[in-house]
């Protein structure tokens, strides 16, 4: 497991993609003008849209393109009986140290028996420190108005699972999806947006047999894997990791985690756990409710395993980013270059008037409003043409599209291919369509 104290392999990566995004507009620490808070960042424009298509990634392969998973989107702040019937309450903790020298604090597991901040080995006995945030609903601080922010999404998708398998006439194996913020209150977060406080999942509970859960653990496992690879992680950069007996989360009798390899080694990505019916049976022991499945075909009922495949998107983003970012040399000259997949990259289309004289901007406006249909595009008119190039190469935009005097006789522009740096001229009637195919993956 990869944490903030061990050394980078490949800092200058990690440093190059950091200051991009701060430079460009993905990532700002959070509340920068007050000093901002530790580990917590706020999305720039340039950020929101990239995690937006990241969640959009996600939900076309675990939604769209599939007829068995049915999407949800839960309340954050919900009755706390379900923290305590999914044991989040009792053992969704950490192993807190003190450093009794310098007073910082520590994940007893990711230190050696020494304070990485002064050396100190006067440390505390370990105790467990629960993540969850509490706050208060309504205007009465008390025990009765306790409540708590969400450290998964996954409690929503059980909670709501009798209502879903009534409304939409489901039968296991069916699946149950939601992507959403949620809280945890890391004692030491860290690596960027790695590990912060709040952050968002994208999370799918897949309701099966008991007797076929294995088959489906592995079945996710391998869809998992290759969702990366569609999007532009090479595959030596990815594996997949079973746990240990002693990492399992408390509700977890196998899981599997999907790494990629950041510049300070492995470190997970997503985890892939078989559930059991662990979740069911507590909500089903704990509300008096009966969650069993009446089988039809069979005349029997029984509860629902579940595998859950449980992804971060923002640390997903991240590795996209760290996974795109290349310096390379065209016509003599350095350039940086996000060589992210035309559907992660903020823009899929700049659109370039060779000129910012008045001739040129009718044309360019009739093009770019065609164009905005169907993609995010920027507008730039700023600036050589050379260096509006790179601008777009470095936050990822895969096709720039220049209108220059010529189209305003032949209709035509200029297509520029970020990676290839390739141009072809295309007819604007034809630009669409043409571009269209390019995504179509
Ligand atoms: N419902 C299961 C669950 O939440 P998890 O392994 O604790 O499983 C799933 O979290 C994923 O969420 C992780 O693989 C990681 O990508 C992301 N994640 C977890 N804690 C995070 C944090 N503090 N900051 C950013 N992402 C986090």
């Amino acid at each position: 497991m990869p944490t903030s104290s061990e050394s980078a392999t490949n800092p200058g990566l990690f440093e190059a993609v950091v200051n991009l995004c701060k430079r460009r507009g993905f990532v700002f620490p959070s509340a920068e003008i007050y000093g901002g808070i530790r580990s917590t960042y706020d999305y720039g424009p340039l950020g929101a849209l990239m995690l937006r298509n990241v969640r959009e990634a996600w939900w076309r392969a675990m939604i769209q393109e599939r007829d068995d998973v049915v999407p949800i989107d839960a309340a954050i702040l919900t009755n706390p009986k379900v923290w305590e019937a999914s044991g989040h309450l009792a053992t969704f903790t950490d192993p807190l140290v003190d450093c009794r020298n310098c007073k910082e604090r520590w994940r007893a597991d990711q230190i050696e028996d020494v304070c990485p901040n002064c050396g100190s080995k006067d440390l505390t006995e370990a105790r467990p420190f629960n993540l969850m945030f509490k706050t208060y609903v309504g205007p009465v601080e008390g025990d009765s108005s306790v409540a708590y922010l969400r450290p998964e999404t996954a409690q929503g998708m059980f909670v709501n699972f009798l209502n879903v398998l009534t409304t939409m006439r489901r039968r296991p194996p069916f699946g149950i999806a939601q992507i959403g913020r949620a809280f945890r209150n890391e004692i030491t977060p860290g690596n960027f947006v790695f590990r912060t406080r709040e952050f968002e999942l994208m999370e799918l509970e897949f309701f099966v047999p008991p007797a076929d859960s294995p088959r489906w653990h592995q079945y996710w496992c391998d869809e998992r894997l290759a969702w990366y690879t569609r999007y532009g992680i090479a595959g030596e950069k990815l594996r997949l990791r079973p746990h240990e007996k002693e990492e399992l989360s408390h509700y977890s009798a196998g899981t599997t985690d999907v790494e990629f390899l950041f510049p300070w080694g492995w470190g997970e990505l997503e985890g892939i756990a078989n559930r059991t019916d662990f979740d069911l049976r507590a909500h089903q022991d704990s509300s008096g409710t009966s969650l069993e499945y009446f089988d039809q075909a069979t005349g029997e009922s029984y509860l629902p395993h579940v595998v859950e495949p449980a992804a971060g998107a923002t640390r997903a983003m991240m590795a996209f980013l760290l996974a795109a970012y290349d310096e390379d040399e065209v016509g003599g000259e350095r350039r940086a270059v996000l060589r992210l997949h035309p559907r992660l990259a903020p823009y899929q289309v700049a659109v370039l008037p060779l000129s910012k004289k008045d001739t040129l901007a009718a044309l360019s406006r009739q093009v770019l409003h065609r164009l905005q249909r169907y993609f995010m595009c920027e507008f730039d008119e700023t600036q050589s043409i050379g260096r509006r190039y790179r601008r777009q190469d470095e936050i990822g935009t895969p096709y720039c599209v220049t209108i220059d005097f010529e189209s305003l006789d032949d209709r035509q522009v200029t297509v520029r291919d970020r990676d290839s740096t390739e141009q072809i001229r295309l007819p604007i009637d034809d630009l669409v369509g043409d571009l269209v195919g390019r995504f179509d993956t």
